[in-house]
């Protein structure tokens, strides 16, 4: 497995993230390249000599963060790299006075929703119909973690 690294906007073009973010699921790199320019924005990831194998981006507002995305190649799920990401990240986020960490997920993304209960996120709310899926619309559920 690779290192646990943090990334600065301007390493960005360099790192090679499109393999990434080459599906058509939200949000884009160039979103999070540009949001990533502000000093509120973080983004850690697992580097390795392959080349970075998952990625978490947060934005951080007083004592709370938000994860505004995480993603894992695909050649490396399910091997332990979301977890750690996350795990390491949050440590980060503890080290700046951050003590809950909120995100949103789709209601189908059983993935993603397996890795936030397994790390400690509680239920908040649902919003119905939030986003726009393939197959037509699916809620969003939104998840907290406090510490
Ligand atoms: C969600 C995602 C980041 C998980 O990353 P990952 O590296 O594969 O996850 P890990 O290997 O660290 O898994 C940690 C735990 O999460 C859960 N989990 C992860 N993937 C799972 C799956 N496909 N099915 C069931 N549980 C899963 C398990 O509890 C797992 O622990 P275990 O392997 O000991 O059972 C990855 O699937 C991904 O990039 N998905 C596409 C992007 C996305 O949907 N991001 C979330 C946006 S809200």
């Amino acid at each position: 497995m690779g290192k646990f690294v943090a990334i600065r906007s301007e390493q960005l073009a360099n790192l090679l993230l499109n393999g990434l973010y080459d599906v058509d699921q939200p949000p884009s790199l160039d979103a999070l390249t540009r949001l990533l320019a502000k000093p509120t924005v973080r983004a850690w990831a697992i580097s390795a000599r392959q080349g970075i194998q998952g990625v978490a981006w947060f934005s951080v507002v007083q004592d709370e963060a938000e994860i505004i995305d995480i993603r894992v190649d695909k050649r490396y799920r399910r091997t332990g790299i979301g977890q750690l990401l996350l795990t390491q990240s949050f440590e980060k986020l503890r080290l700046s006075d951050i003590r809950s960490v909120f995100l949103e997920v789709g209601s189908s993304n059983t993935a993603a929703l397996a890795l936030y209960e397994k790390l400690g996120f509680a239920m908040m709310g649902r919003r119905e119909d939030y986003y726009k899926t393939a197959a037509g619309r699916e809620d969003a559920l939104t998840m907290r973690c406090d510490w």
